[in-house]
């Protein structure tokens, strides 16, 4: 029996704490509510289970130390404060505590994470005897998991397109996606982040590089390409409402290059309606979101993955997903050596103990 805190119940958080709660291998000693209006309750009723916990939130991030859990499920939003994100991780992991999570996109995979990242981290590591472990659906699955699946059914491969084609409309990220992207911006008005030279390579740049790395080629570049679609009436969604002229919809990829051609690229294409954007590709089937990954090879290998629920619209299911990818590997990060964990440390089965019972 592990126990655990589960560190925020955001859109990721809420799916990782209820699936601590239900898991009779995990017990849930605490949870940190950074929202005041979280602090005080029941765990339970912030994950919308109905039988209380006894467990309450707190925002004492001291008192969740002297818990002296085995593991923390790190999900608070981190890219928009990484200095302050950088400061509790270590603090946790300098403690002996051992972190699993989906925040700080850029440690998957953590090889390629930059220094300023890496460094304090793995320090604290070896101050507390710890290890971290960060992960997800995309970056995450749809760039290794689901990669080194299709590459294993091939003798030889030509090239590797990852997709995520996802209807953003019911996300409640205007904060960071929503603003970083520049849903609902027009042409004319300042760039958003997405949108500046380098941002791209430097978030699906590790993942593209990783790849490279591990079929054992040199790419002779890492580049990127973005291109927006501006809406001509207006869109409501849950995260923002476009106005005509705003931008509904975005294509952008970071692409590795070899000898001229792009021989790995991972793209999105991102809507915040259906009839956003009708000349790009949409996903199979009428679906509202897939994960795909196509290699081009002997033979020719394409996997489409689509997480559903049937109350969860498909973006909550993917954050459902992006929780599993964190919460299924407490067991083993637990039991690993100090140090920040890639995916490819990890035996796939040693994440499937404990999800049946
Ligand atoms: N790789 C993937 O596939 C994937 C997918 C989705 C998300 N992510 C990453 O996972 C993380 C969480 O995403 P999300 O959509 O769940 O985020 P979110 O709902 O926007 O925010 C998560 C939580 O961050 C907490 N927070 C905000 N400011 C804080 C502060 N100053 N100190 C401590 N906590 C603070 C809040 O906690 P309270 O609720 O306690 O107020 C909030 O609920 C992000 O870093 C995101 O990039 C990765």
């Amino acid at each position: 029996m592990r126990e655990v805190v589960q560190f925020s119940t955001g859109n990721v958080g809420q799916h990782a704490l209820k699936a601590i709660i239900g898991r009779p291998d995990l017990e849930l000693v605490g949870v940190h509510a950074a929202s005041p209006n979280k602090v005080g309750r029941d765990a339970a009723e912030l994950c919308g289970l109905s039988e209380p916990t006894g467990i309450v939130a707190t925002d004492d991030i001291d008192a969740l130390i002297a818990l002296g859990p085995d593991c923390v499920v790190y999900t608070a939003q981190a890219e928009t404060r990484p200095v302050e994100a950088i400061e509790q991780l270590t603090r946790m992991l300098a403690a002996g505590i051992d972190v699993v999570g989906s925040s700080m996109v850029w440690l998957v995979p953590p090889g390629q994470a930059d220094e300023w990242l890496r460094g304090p981290l793995e320090k604290a590591c070896r101050e507390g005897n710890s290890s971290l472990y960060v992960n997800g659906i995309d970056p995450g699955y749809s760039g290794d998991t689901e990669v080194y699946s299709a590459l294993s059914l091939v003798t030889r491969a030509e090239s590797i397109i990852v997709q995520e084609i996802f209807d953003y409309a019911n996300y409640d990220d205007f904060e960071f996606t929503g603003k970083s992207m520049g849903f609902g911006l027009t042409a004319d008005e300042e760039k958003p982040m997405l949108f500046l030279p380098g941002v791209l390579t430097t978030m699906w740049g590790g993942p593209v590089r990783n790849i490279a790395e591990r079929l054992g080629i040199e790419l002779d570049e890492v580049r990127q390409r973005i291109e927006p679609w501006y809406a001509d009436k207006t869109i409501e969604c849950t995260m923002c409402t476009v106005e005509p002229g705003g931008m509904a919809a975005v294509r952008f990829a970071v692409e590795g290059v070899r000898d001229g051609e792009p021989v790995i690229s991972m793209e999105h294409i991102t809507r915040l309606t259906a009839d956003a954007a009708t000349d790009w590709e949409y996903p199979p089937d009428g679906k509202p979101g897939v994960h795909r990954v196509v290699v081009e090879g002997d033979p020719r290998v394409e996997l489409n993955t689509h997480v559903s629920d049937p109350v969860l619209d498909v973006t909550a299911a993917g954050c459902v997903s992006t929780a599993a990818r964190a919460v299924n590997a407490i067991d083993f990060v637990c039991r690993a050596p100090a140090g920040l964990i890639a995916l490819e440390d990890i035996p796939p089965t040693e994440m499937i103990r404990g999800l049946m019972w």
